[in-house]
């Protein structure tokens, strides 16, 4: 496989540190470029991260005296080294918006874990799994970009990234309502239980601007191109309430559902063993050999226990059965920064690479 350079946008936050570490012995990648604010430009990696490193492994050694660039004044400069940059930035939404459009006009196509351009109907969100054809909107994105080979192309929420995947697969059947309870680690905050010791003990019942995203962005992902946009599907109807709870990686999520046609139990249970998409058919480097794991236990899946599965790029399921109001109700679980962030990021790199888009 062709190697590409790539760089990291925000490197010294948590989503770019955990690109940083998953990137350090990826197969296809070469990470030439960190940057971040004029704060930490001009400093080496290990100087601008400081005491703020979260992962748990150590800093890549490859990386440590690596100079961080301006990702706002040294776009120019970062275009012309990489073949691609990873975005993850604590921004206003308008200087996300531009600064992503500023490096895909230098033909430098951006994956982005902002939520700024989500809603943008010619950029596509990718989960590569469910969605992957929805790369074919990219073509129409250049035309209105004036590029050859700069795009945007975007990850969804990490809240979401448990149920979709579940209820995607079930699309056959009618999925008309959802009802979704999230229980959301801490990192997806960007906290530690050091950083943030009003959690211990307790659960917070607000997530800002959570629920909207739960709800509304599952409705792209669901939807189809015409005319060189993607069209947002109307259903399913998802309403959410989204919660903050004292674990560190992992979010969980309390699902019920209603079909146009109900199925039976062992329909579900079949289609979602016998789930597979674009990722596992191309065998990319990061995708799990099994996206969708169905545990029988009454008491899984477990955030602890399950969060990791297949390097925490597969969802958990468990608890499938009939409830007295929706027609069933399920759990399922996903890790939050690796496949509901910087994970899922890197996949849908890894599909855009296989599919010819960054060429
Ligand atoms: N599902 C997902 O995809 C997902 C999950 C979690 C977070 N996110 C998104 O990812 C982004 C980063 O989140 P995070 O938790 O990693 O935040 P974070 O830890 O606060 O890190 C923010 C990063 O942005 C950089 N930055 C801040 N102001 C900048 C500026 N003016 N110009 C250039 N870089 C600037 C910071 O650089 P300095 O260190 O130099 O300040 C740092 O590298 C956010 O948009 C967040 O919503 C997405």
């Amino acid at each position: 496989m062709k190697q590409y350079n790539v760089g990291i946008i925000g490197a010294t936050g948590m989503v770019g540190q955990r690109f940083a570490t998953l990137l350090e012995n990826h197969p296809w990648f070469n990470v030439k470029i960190l940057a971040a604010s004029p704060r930490s430009a001009g400093k080496t990696y290990k100087e601008a991260v400081g005491n703020r490193w979260a992962m748990k492994t150590e800093m890549p050694a490859s990386m440590k005296d690596m100079i961080i660039l301006n990702a706002a004044d040294d776009v120019e400069k970062i275009a012309s080294q990489v073949d691609f940059v990873f975005c993850a930035v604590d921004m206003k939404k308008d200087e996300i918006k531009k600064l992503e459009e500023d490096y895909a006009k230098h033909e430098c196509p951006v994956i982005s874990n902002n939520s700024a351009h989500r809603g943008t109907p010619d950029i596509p969100m990718i989960v590569p799994e469910l969605n992957a054809s929805h790369a074919e909107v990219i073509p129409f994105q250049r035309k209105r970009l004036g590029t050859k080979r700069g795009f945007i192309s975007v990850k969804s929420n990490c809240s979401l990234q448990s149920y979709v995947p579940a209820l995607f697969p079930l699309s056959e059947f009618g999925i008309k309502n959802a009802l979704v309870c999230t229980y959301q680690a801490i990192s997806g905050a960007g906290k530690t239980f050091e950083t943030y010791p009003d959690i211990l003990d307790n659960v917070i019942p607000f997530i800002g601007g959570e629920e909207e995203k739960s709800e509304q962005e599952p409705l792209k992902i669901f939807g189809h191109i015409e005319n060189g946009v993607i069209v947002n599907s109307t259903t399913p109807n998802i309403t959410a309430q989204c919660l903050r709870v004292p674990v560190s990686d992992g979010h969980m999520a309390a699902v019920f559902v209603s079909f146009d046609k109900k199925p039976s139990k062992e329909e579900i249970l079949k289609i979602w063993g016998n789930f597979s998409g674009r990722a596992q058919e191309l065998n990319l480097p990061n995708a799990p050999k099994q996206f969708l794991h169905y545990f029988e236990e009454d008491n899984m899946p477990q955030t602890k226990l399950q969060r990791d599965l297949e390097g925490g790029m597969a969802v958990s399921i468990g608890r499938l059965r009939a409830d007295t109001q929706y027609d069933y109700k399920f759990v399922c679980l996903s890790h939050n920064t690796l496949r509901g962030a910087a994970g899922g990021a890197v996949l849908m790199a890894e599909l855009l690479c296989a599919e010819g888009y960054m060429d």
